[in-house]
């Protein structure tokens, strides 16, 4: 065989292109290693019989036994499970996110981690994620997933959910996008998506709509994020220390009373979120009081009962720059409690603290 002369330049480029491929064949035959963070709720949950698809008890089942569960997904990736907590997702406090968070940022730094799935219930699974979104400074695929039916159900939901975020996770399609949030074949953003439904399979939605589906543990995309989130976030859990300041959300509707506001006020809370009626409004008879309280620097966030897709307008229905008070844009009050808490870790300015909620 007639040897080439090759000048040592292009050896070397040869070379490194080779390694390159080879590494590149290596990355693309190893499976992805995903951690599954157990924290409770349905997906784990226990039924007396299988005809209790709603009476059951929540937050049974260990995360290796959810594990063993689904034995499918051990061909999606490589697996291993963690019991972070063993509860009802309604029971989720503060310091329960702020741990969460911890153990997931923590994960996400190891090279021996390429994606994240989070088992939750679901009344509190969308502040979760959306809290998630603003503070882990990661682009892997961090998914939360939980169940409307406990597995002991006939047609429970959770095992093919399960197999879903799992897949979601695995795939490096799903970097970059935030925290994602994968029930009913669906993938949404832990930002926009929340329960609309409390007692359907098809319970989460997103008012602006999911970003894909996964189907038979692969994931179709048709959109993504354009709201800051993980690595484009200036909250980053690393520098957030508990306890987060309370915030309250009270609600508005028809004979409407200042008592709850003050009442939260009195309690400790540095923001109100007024879960208003309509564009975010609010009865003359609970004006007052909250200019007041904004007065003594509580922060009064904007945000409405009605869901579905639309956002409060700020100036519209109150004169909010002559308040000096902070509208929550599209982000409903569950989710404006989040922001609000992780904004006032960093300013006491409202005008700052529009910013946030324009921007996340
Ligand atoms: N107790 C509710 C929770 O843990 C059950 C709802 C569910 O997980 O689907 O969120």
């Amino acid at each position: 065989m007639k040897l080439v002369n090759l000048s040592r330049p292009l050896a070397a480029a040869l070379l490194g292109l080779a390694l390159a491929a080879s590494a590149h064949a290596q990355q693309a035959q190893a499976p992805s290693q995903v951690v599954i963070l157990a924290t409770g709720g349905t997906i784990a949950g226990a039924g007396a019989s299988a005809a209790n698809s709603a009476t059951y008890q929540a937050a049974k089942v260990p995360v290796d036994k959810l594990i063993a569960s689904v034995p499918e997904i051990g061909q999606l990736a490589s697996l291993r499970g963690e019991q972070v907590f063993q509860i009802a997702s309604e029971s989720f406090t503060d310091e329960h996110l702020l741990t969460l968070a911890r153990r997931v940022a923590a994960l996400a730094k190891q090279n021996d981690v390429d994606g994240i799935v989070i088992t939750h219930g679901t009344d509190t699974l969308e502040e979760t994620a959306f809290f998630l979104n603003l503070v882990v400074p990661t682009d892997k695929p961090v998914v939360l997933v939980g169940s409307m039916r406990p597995s002991t159900a006939l047609s429970a939901d959770g095992a093919l959910n399960l197999y879903n975020a799992v897949a979601t996770a695995a795939d490096r399609a799903s970097r970059g996008k935030g925290v994602l949030v994968v029930m009913n074949d669906e993938i949404h953003s832990g930002r926009d998506v929340s329960k609309a439904v409390n007692i359907r399979t098809e319970a989460f939605k997103s008012p602006w709509g999911a970003l894909g589906m996964v189907v038979e543990g692969k994931t179709y995309w048709f959109r993504a994020p354009v709201k800051r989130h993980t690595v484009n976030s200036e909250f980053n859990i690393d520098a957030i220390r508990a306890p987060l300041p309370t915030v309250g959300i009270a609600y508005g509707s028809g004979n409407a009373s200042d008592v709850a506001y003050k009442a939260l006020a009195a309690g400790g809370a540095k923001a109100l979120i007024h879960a208003g009626t309509g564009n975010g409004s609010m009865s003359a008879q609970v004006v007052p009081a909250l200019r007041e309280l904004r007065a003594k620097g509580v922060q009064i966030v904007r945000s409405t009962r009605v869901g579905g897709g639309g956002f409060v307008l700020r100036n519209a229905e109150q004169p909010d720059d002559q308040y000096d008070w902070v509208v929550a844009h599209d982000l409903n009050p569950q989710k404006a409690r989040i922001l609000a808490a992780l904004a006032l870790t960093r300013t006491t300015d409202a005008r700052e603290v529009q910013r946030f909620f324009m921007e996340y």
